[in-house]
C-alpha cells in the first residue's frame, strides 16, 4: 500500500515537473516574441531574417491594428493623382505614412503647393537625343529652341516607345520664360539641389534606327552609342557621388539599352515591362513602368453604349513563336468559331490602324494577351478606345499601379483559366450592361493618364510618370544614406576611397 502510494507520488511529481517545464518554455517563447517586437516598430523588423516570419507578421498586424494595412495605399493614391487637392483630403495617417509624406514635402517647391520634382539633366551631346531625330545644333546649345521649332519624332510604330522624347521636351519646357503648363517637374542647374539626375538618352530610337550592323563594323551604332554613353555618364561627378543611385534613364523598348543597362543599373529605369530583365538589374521597387504611346486614335466624344458595340471580344495582334505565342494560338482555336468574337492575326500597321480603331470602337471587350514580353501596346490602344481590356498576362506590371486600381476598368484572367473551353466567352457574356457601363465610364476618366503630348497637360502620361518618379525619391534617398554608412570613417582612413563624399555634399 505504502509502496503504491510512493510510486503514485513520484508520478505526480514528475507530472507537475513536466507542467512546470511546459509553462516556463511557453513563457520563454512568449518573452522572445515581445523582445523582438520591442526592438522597434514592427516595420523595422526584417521579417525575412526571422524564423516563422508569417506568424510574426500576423501577430504584428493583429496588434498594431488595421491602421497600417488599410489606410496607407488609397491615401497615397489620392494625394498623388490629385496634385492640386493634396492638402484637402488627408485621412488619418499612421506614423509610417507621416514619414513618407514628410519626405514627399521635400519634393515640393512651388509656392502654390504643387508637387514639383527637381530634375538635373545632363547636357549630353546631341547625338544621344535630338541628333537621333536628324536635328542639328544651332549655336552652342545642345538643345533645340522650343520657341522656334519642336523637332518631330518619327511616326508609325516608333511612336509606341517615344516616352524618352516627351519627358525630355517637358524638362526643357520648364526652362522657357513662360512655361506652357502646370509644372510637375522642373529643371535645376545645380545638381546638389536636384531630387533626381536625368540622363536624356533616346534609347528606344537608337535601337529602332541603329541596331543593324554595317558590313565593315563589329558593333552596331546602337551599341557604340551605348558604350559612349556609359563612358560619359560614369565620368560625371554626379554619378561618382551617388554611384548612379539617384539617376534616371528611359529604356522603354524591351530591346533598348541592352548593353548600357549592365553598367547603368544602379539608376532607376523607366521601362515598358521587366520581361527581358534579370531581377537584380530591374525590378518593381527600383524602377518605373510607363505606358506605351497608343497608336490608335483616342475615341473623342465617345457616345457609344453597351448595345452600340456589337462585337463582344476583339483581338488583333501579331503571332509569336515564343511562350506568349502559344497562348495566342490556343486562344485562336478556342475562339475562332464564336459568334461576336473578332480574332485575327496581323500587326497593326498603316491601314491596319484604321481598321483596328474601328474594331476597338465597336467592341465591348478587348483582349490583351502576353506576347514576346508581358506588356503590349494593345492595352493602351484598348484604353484609348474605351474598350474594356481583358488582360491575359500573368506577369504583367502596369503603370502607376501604386495609385490606380486597374480592377475598376480591366478584367484580369489567369492564363490557365483563359485556356479552358468557354471560360472567356462565359465570363464576358456574364458581365451585364450596368457593370460594363461602369467600367466604360472609368476608362474615360483614366484615359488622360495615358496621353503623351507637348506641351504636357495636367494629369497626362508625362506628368503621371514624373509623379511616379517623385514617389521613388524617398526610397532613393534612403538607399543613398544607407550607402554612406561606412564612408566617413573610411574616407578618413584611406585616401583611395575619398571619392565617396561626406553626407553633407549631397542632399
Ligand atoms: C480618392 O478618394 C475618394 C474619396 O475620398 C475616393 O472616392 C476615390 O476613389 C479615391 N481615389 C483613389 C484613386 O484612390
Ligand atoms: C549648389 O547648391 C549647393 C547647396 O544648395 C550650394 O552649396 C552650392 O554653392 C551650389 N552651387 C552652385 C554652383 O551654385
Ligand atoms: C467633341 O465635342 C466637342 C463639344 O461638343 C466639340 O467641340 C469637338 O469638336 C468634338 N470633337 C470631335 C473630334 O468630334
Ligand atoms: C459556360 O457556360 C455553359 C453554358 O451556360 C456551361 O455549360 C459551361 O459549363 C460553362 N463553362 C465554363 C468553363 O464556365
Ligand atoms: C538622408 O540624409 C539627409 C541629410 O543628408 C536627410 O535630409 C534625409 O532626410 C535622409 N533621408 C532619409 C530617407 O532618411
Amino acid at each position: 500500500m505504502a509502496e503504491r502510494h510512493a510510486s503514485s507520488l513520484a508520478v505526480n511529481t514528475r507530472k507537475s515537473l513536466f507542467c512546470l517545464f511546459i509553462l516556463t518554455s511557453t513563457l520563454f517563447i512568449l518573452s522572445w516574441f515581445f523582445v523582438l517586437r520591442s526592438t522597434g516598430s514592427p516595420h523595422f523588423i526584417d521579417h525575412k531574417l526571422l524564423p516563422n516570419s508569417k506568424l510574426l507578421a500576423m501577430i504584428d498586424n493583429g496588434i498594431s491594428g488595421s491602421e497600417s494595412q488599410n489606410d496607407v495605399e488609397p491615401s497615397v493614391g489620392n494625394r498623388s493623382i490629385l496634385v492640386d487637392k493634396e492638402e484637402e483630403e488627408k485621412p488619418t495617417i499612421s506614423s509610417q505614412d507621416k514619414e513618407a509624406s514628410q519626405a514627399n514635402n521635400d519634393v515640393k517647391c512651388n509656392t502654390n503647393g504643387k508637387l514639383a520634382l527637381k530634375v538635373f539633366m545632363y547636357d549630353l551631346p546631341h547625338e544621344f537625343h535630338f541628333g537621333l531625330l536628324d536635328w542639328k545644333p544651332q549655336g552652342r546649345s545642345v538643345w533645340p529652341d522650343l520657341q522656334t521649332k519642336v523637332p518631330a519624332y518619327p511616326g508609325g510604330l516608333n511612336l509606341q516607345h517615344s516616352i524618352e522624347y516627351w519627358l525630355t521636351l517637358d524638362i526643357l519646357a520648364s526652362e522657357l520664360p513662360n512655361p506652357p503648363n502646370v509644372r510637375t517637374a522642373i529643371r535645376v542647374q545645380n545638381s546638389s539641389e536636384a531630387d533626381i539626375i536625368f540622363i536624356p538618352f533616346f534609347s528606344s530610337l537608337s535601337y529602332n534606327r541603329f541596331s543593324k550592323i554595317n558590313p565593315h563594323q563589329k558593333k552596331s551604332n546602337n551599341r557604340l552609342l551605348q558604350d559612349k554613353l556609359v563612358k560619359y555618364v560614369t565620368a560625371q561627378q554626379e554619378w561618382k557621388i551617388s554611384g548612379g543611385r539617384d539617376h534616371l534613364i528611359v529604356a522603354h523598348h524591351p530591346n533598348s539599352l541592352l548593353d548600357g543597362r549592365m553598367k547603368l543599373w544602379p539608376a532607376t529605369f523607366i521601362l515598358s515591362d521587366f520581361g527581358r530583365y534579370p531581377p537584380n538589374i530591374a525590378n518593381v521597387e527600383k524602377d518605373i513602368i510607363a505606358p506605351y504611346k497608343h497608336v490608335i486614335k483616342s475615341y473623342v466624344n465617345d457616345s457609344s453604349t453597351f448595345d452600340s458595340r456589337p462585337t463582344l471580344l476583339y483581338f488583333q495582334g501579331a503571332i509569336y513563336r515564343k511562350d506568349g505565342g502559344f497562348v495566342r494560338q490556343e486562344l485562336f482555336y478556342l475562339l475562332q468559331d464564336e459568334k461576336d468574337v473578332h480574332f485575327t492575326f496581323g500587326s497593326v500597321q498603316k491601314d491596319g490602324i484604321k481598321k483596328a480603331s474601328q474594331g476597338m470602337h465597336t467592341s465591348k471587350f478587348c483582349l490583351n494577351i502576353a506576347g514576346d514580353t508581358p506588356s503590349s501596346n494593345r492595352l493602351f490602344d484598348a484604353i484609348a478606345s474605351h474598350c474594356v481590356p481583358v488582360i491575359i498576362s500573368d506577369d504583367i506590371e502596369l503603370p502607376y499601379e501604386d495609385v490606380l486600381d486597374y480592377s475598376e476598368f480591366c478584367i484580369f484572367v489567369r492564363t490557365r483559366d483563359a485556356l479552358k473551353k468557354n471560360f472567356l466567352v462565359n465570363l464576358t457574356r456574364s458581365i451585364g450592361m450596368d457593370e460594363w457601363t461602369q467600367m466604360w465610364r472609368r476608362l474615360q476618366e483614366v484615359q488622360k493618364f495615358y496621353e503623351f503630348q507637348y506641351p504636357s497637360k495636367e494629369g497626362d502620361a508625362v506628368q503621371m510618370i514624373w509623379q511616379a518618379v517623385a514617389r521613388k525619391v524617398p526610397a532613393i534617398r534612403m538607399k543613398l544614406n544607407k550607402s554612406r554608412r561606412f564612408s566617413r570613417s573610411y574616407v578618413r582612413k584611406e585616401k583611395g576611397l575619398s571619392r565617396i563624399p561626406s553626407p553633407s555634399n549631397f542632399w
